[in-house]
């Protein structure tokens, strides 16, 4: 039996929070363990499932994984017995994926199922633009019946044009030609914080990489690379969903620590337009009640415009601000899906076509069982839930335990009456 959520709603919300590392970026220096002897030590870990999934994916590929303390995992090489990503881990996580490269530098060939993770594109969300990657870097791509078999004796530096911005195709070009013979251009690349601070740490591994950030990313193949550690960054998008769960709950001053404000500039000239009250520090946001919150339609965008993952918690502060407004969402295909629960729970909102719609509020939300259907659009229910009348059940909370640790603890420490069954 799945794991609910029982949320009585309607409790102020106030108090300190603190943020974790990033599950995007601790998803994409896992594999980089696969392309060094060396061992690799990474701080600041989050304890979540996707991230448990990935340390199972090491070890059934030879690596030891061990944790001195929370949130501290030191990966080490014992041998390589494999080439095969484990179906039953790949369906798990869509980052599974970053794992490909690094196996293909490194053994020569690589047999994966087609990834798994939050649906949220149209059908199952594609691989296209990896795989033309890895073409042009050399590589043999055989689409079999339920997998995909990549071979290359050896990669080549090669110049690859996204002909769509993508951020984990951004990260595994990049760290795969790494290890690739001479020169990687890429172009039309994702600059999503965690792509640098990616850099950054496979530069002090030995590899040779500029631009990382800007639209055009360099690198030159090195032989080899070391181990090393590596401190994550905190999670911008854990952040902006508690900045607007506060916005949303306005009962009370939230402290947001832990956190880098200057990854979230979108969010705040939103908050900007909207009467949001929040105050910048170095490390933390606090945000205070405020009179009367504005609407504003939103557009999705890659960074630095508004991220997707925080347009699930956006559409509902949308639901108690007073107005209309217009969510778009532009990066993927399935993600205003989820408004279908808001509106059960008594939201005014109108889908216009799969990527649209209009939240007309302010509305009272009343308590319904619910069934988280992905990550965001959970952690959206669950703000929901918070502030509406009555007890709401959450179901198929695994979706949102694979993103957000501890939510229970955390958000009881903020008032919340929140319980895990
Ligand atoms: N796309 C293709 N072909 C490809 C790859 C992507 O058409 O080969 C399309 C996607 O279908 C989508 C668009 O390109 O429409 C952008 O997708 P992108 O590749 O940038 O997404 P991603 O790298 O798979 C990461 C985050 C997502 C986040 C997006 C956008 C990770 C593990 N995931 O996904 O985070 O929504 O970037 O910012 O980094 C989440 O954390 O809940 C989450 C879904």
């Amino acid at each position: 039996m799945s794991q609910k959520f029982i949320i009585n709603g309607g409790r102020p919300i106030e108090g300190a929070i603190k943020v974790k590392g990033a599950k995007n970026a601790a998803l994409k220096v896992f594999p980089l363990a696969l392309m060094t002897s060396e061992p690799i030590g990474i701080s600041n870990m989050p304890e979540i499932e996707d991230c448990y999934r990935a340390e199972e994916m090491l070890v059934a590929l030879g690596h030891e994984v061990s944790r001195s303390g929370k949130g501290v995992v030191e990966i080490s090489y014992k041998s390589r017995t494999c080439v095969n990503l484990p179906p039953g881990l790949v369906n798990k996580f869509r980052a599974s994926i970053m794992f490909v490269g690094p196996l293909l530098a490194t053994c020569g060939e690589v047999c994966f199922p087609h990834p798994g993770g939050c649906v949220i594109g149209a059908g199952t969300r594609p691989i296209d633009m990896f795989l033309d990657g890895f073409v042009k870097m050399g590589a043999k791509v055989e689409v079999l019946e339920n997998s995909y078999r990549l071979s290359a004796k050896k990669l080549k530096g090669a110049t690859i044009f996204f002909p769509k911005i993508t951020v984990t195709g951004t990260e595994s070009l990049m760290t795969t030609a790494c290890l690739a013979e001479g020169i990687t251009i890429l172009k039309n690349c994702a600059m999503e914080p965690e792509i640098p601070a990616l850099a950054e740490f496979l530069n002090t591994m030995g590899a040779k990489i500029a631009g990382a950030g800007t639209p055009v990313i360099k690198i030159e193949g090195v032989k080899k690379l070391r181990g090393g550690n590596y401190m994550l960054i905190p999670d911008r998008i854990e952040t902006g969903t508690f900045a607007i769960l506060a916005a949303v709950a306005n009962s009370g001053e939230v402290l947001i620590e832990n956190c880098n404000p200057g990854h979230l500039e979108a969010l705040w000239a939103l908050f900007d337009k909207i009467g949001v009250n929040y105050k910048l520090g170095q490390n933390s946001v606090k945000i205070s009640p405020t009179k009367k919150i504005l609407p504003s339609n939103v557009v999705t965008h890659e960074y630095p415009g508004f991220a997707t993952d925080l347009q699930s918690p956006y559409t509902v502060l949308m639901t108690q601000a007073h107005g209309l407004s217009l969510i778009h969402e532009t990066i993927h295909d399935r993600r205003l899906l989820f408004t279908d629960m808001l509106t059960q729970m008594g939201a005014n909102i109108i889908m216009a076509d799969p990527h649209r719609v209009v939240v007309s509020g302010p509305s009272k939300l009343y308590a319904r069982k619910l069934i988280s259907p992905d990550l965001r659009a959970g952690i959206a229910l669950v703000i929901a839930a918070l502030i509406a009348e009555g007890s709401t059940e959450i179901d198929n909370i695994y979706q949102i335990e694979r993103g957000y640790e501890d939510l229970v603890e955390r958000l009881t420490g903020l008032g919340a009456d929140i319980k895990k069954v």
